[in-house]
């Protein structure tokens, strides 16, 4: 039995340079809270939870504490440009460990509103990125979440659209929807903002799978990403399996694999990928 992880598998860049941050901060002699948890793992939030990280979940909280042996990570999702003013605000000092390609959007998102266009985000309303970028829209702004929400769009104002897209949208879900946006004719510029450790990691993901008999997708069950990249595997190989820790490795598999694929999701530690790795090689 041959057993292969994608190279693209696991921590991003962006989240790579956020949580390695905040083991540093965890050294120095202040109080650090991130702003939500920093990655969507537990094990790695519960090991910095035992080297003193606490998590605040909102600005009461950030309130209640004392600015002047505090420090709040902002995570690589970011925030709105008006939570960051709060908290600097308060008096407290920020470290952003906003990913520079989530900042690029805030950037682009801000100076087209500020020149009167209206924005368009690709992506879940609810999720912290999406939340982030709208803060940092000073006009109009829509969400398209899926096909049926391009199809339903209608423009705020005959004026020009910037569209941009959450960095970890599904690229064939972004084309079809760019498609339904342009085929209207709509004054749309398109910014495909889908970050390229998504896209590699996603395609990466596919090939595997379709060579696969069995493949292990490892990561946070509240992890978006995670969950897309199990999708992609799931349509291209029977076999595919989630799981967050070794001990969900448990599996039920056919007799006869031949080869198992492993690919993990942005906030899955190297190490976590590794144990699987061995398991599978015992
Ligand atoms: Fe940044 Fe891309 Fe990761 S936007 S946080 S490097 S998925």
């Amino acid at each position: 039995m041959k057993v292969i992880t994608a190279k693209s598998a696991g921590f991003c860049f962006g989240v790579r340079r956020a949580v390695d941050t905040v083991y540093e901060l965890s050294e120095g002699p202040k109080k650090i809270y991130t702003y939500g948890p920093i990655i969507h793992n537990e094990t790695v939030v519960d090991d910095l939870a035992a080297r003193g990280v606490g998590i605040v979940n909102s600005l009461d909280e950030i309130a209640a504490l004392d600015p002047a042996d505090t420090v709040i990570v902002i995570r690589s999702h970011g925030v709105s440009e008006a939570v960051y003013d709060s908290i600097t605000g308060l008096g407290f000092e920020i470290v952003d460990t906003t990913c520079p390609f989530v900042k690029r959007i805030h950037d682009a998102v801000r100076g087209a509103s500020e020149n009167g266009e209206e924005i368009l985000i690709l992506g879940s309303p609810d999720h912290p990125e999406v939340e982030g970028i709208m803060g940092w829209c000073h006009g109009p702004v829509q969400i398209l979440e899926d096909v049926e929400s391009a199809k339903a769009y209608k423009p705020l104002s005959d004026g020009p659209v910037t569209l941009v897209s959450q960095t970890t949208f599904n690229h064939k879900k972004f084309e079809d929807m760019v498609e339904i946006l342009t085929s209207a004719e709509y004054n749309v510029n398109v910014m495909n903002t889908i970050c390229n450790a998504t896209l590699t990691r996603q395609n990466e993901a596919e090939e595997l799978a379709s060579r696969a008999d069995v493949m292990i997708v490892i990561g946070g069950k509240h992890s978006s990403n995670t969950r897309k990249l199990y999708d992609i595997c799931a349509a291209r190989c029977e076999h595919t399996y989630f799981i967050e820790t070794l001990d969900d490795l448990n599996l039920e598999v056919p007799k006869s694999v031949r080869l198992v694929g492993i690919t993990a999701g942005a906030s899955t530690p190297q190490n976590l990928i590794e144990e699987v790795q061995k398991e599978w090689k015992n």
